[in-house]
């Protein structure tokens, strides 16, 4: 700063971003009040940075799923009303914490359920037919021209499909599935309605007896205590020698070393996966496998879907501000709604999913 000059006072931030957001969406939070914005300057959290003094004024938090929420962090922000999470998961943030502190938390479901279906179709057909793998060979110069029996994969037209979680983003992978004249079977807590069923031609079976038909596993649930490591080494073990296993919803869904034995062994045929158990970081011996198609989770990565997530979490935040219902509340109960059912102790809710 130039002597002399009047020093700018940064006024105390209502609003704390914690990632890149557009110039629209910024200046709708900033109409609302001071905003800092915290957006990616490195690899640690900056909620975790932000100096004590500056937490005092913050009412609202738009963050996302790589902030942990957690009782501390909550409570070095005395003022705070809402948390908006850029993102539909919720397992970074201890919502039983955030409703015991009278803080809202809100996410955005359904704007992310096409291009997430999209993408595990994608390593559906990917690991099924051995693009990326074929991919590598071509760049190698290992391509030395058409063989009837070179690189054969798996048909997924007409494949089974057995999809594990049937929320928006299951039922959004089911309907590109009837595209391919799939079977389509289904594991989930509790029955789809009828007409969602017929509509889907989805049939509900017990998490067992889906991974012992389909051809191809595709994961859908939320990761909450009762959905870690759903798929363990019993699990991939019930699946058949021949079968993918597809994973775009939480990485310690999946054991993920039981996950690189199985593979190695050629216990089921391969695994297509955009998300890790210790996200960046892979499994040992996973990346050295041939029949693993890995995504930097790219799930809800399009251009119009990540604005569509940015615009419904500045509404949500922006709704709590002023004193309305957000459209996407994850824990109605600090704005007066009775609590959610089916919460196991704890917080945890039960899946209904009886582990393979
Ligand atoms: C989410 O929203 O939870 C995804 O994992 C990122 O889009």
């Amino acid at each position: 700063m130039l002597r002399g000059m009047p020093r700018r006072i940064a006024p105390s931030p209502r609003i704390l971003v914690t990632i890149p957001l557009s110039a629209p969406s910024l200046r709708r939070l900033a109409a609302a009040g001071p905003v800092r914005d915290l957006s990616p300057r490195g690899g640690r959290p900056p909620l975790a940075r932000l100096p004590e003094g500056a937490r005092a004024s913050v009412e609202a938090i738009l963050c996302t799923i790589t902030d942990r929420i957690d009782g501390a962090l909550l409570d070095s922000f005395p003022a705070l009303r809402v948390v908006s999470s850029f993102g539909v998961g919720l397992d970074h943030v201890d919502l039983p914490a955030a409703t015991a502190r009278r803080i809202l938390v809100c996410h955005t479901p359904g704007v992310l359920t096409e291009a997430t279906a999209d993408l595990a179709f994608g390593l559906c057909l990917d690991a099924a037919r051995r693009i990326t793998e074929g991919d590598r060979l071509v760049r190698a110069g290992r391509f030395h021209g058409w063989r009837p029996d070179f690189m054969l994969g798996a048909e997924v037209s007409g494949a089974c499909l057995g999809i594990v979680g049937f929320g928006r983003i299951g039922r959004a992978l089911a309907r590109r599935a009837r595209g391919f004249g799939m079977k389509v079977i289904y594991a989930s807590r509790s029955p789809a309605p009828r007409e969602v069923e017929r509509a889907l031609g989805a049939r509900r079976l017990g998490l067992g007896a889906l991974l012992r038909r389909a051809d191809i596993v595709s994961l859908h649930v939320p990761l909450r205590p009762d959905t870690h490591h759903l798929i363990d080494a019993r699990a991939l073990a019930r699946m058949k020698p021949t079968a993918i296993l597809v994973n775009t919803s939480r990485g310690p869904v999946v054991d993920e070393p039981a996950l690189v034995r199985a593979l190695r062994a050629g216990r089921i045929a391969g695994a297509g996966l955009d998300v890790y158990e210790r996200e960046p970081r892979l499994a040992r011996g996973l990346a050295r496998l041939d029949n693993v198609v890995l995504a930097p989770h790219l799930g809800s990565a399009t251009v119009s879907t990540r604005a569509a997530m940015g615009r419904l979490a500045v509404k949500n935040l922006l709704c709590v501000l002023a004193g309305r219902r957000p459209p996407n509340p994850a824990n109605p109960e600090p704005i007066g709604s009775p609590p959610k059912k089916n919460r196991a102790p704890g917080g945890a809710r039960r899946s209904g999913l009886r582990r393979g």
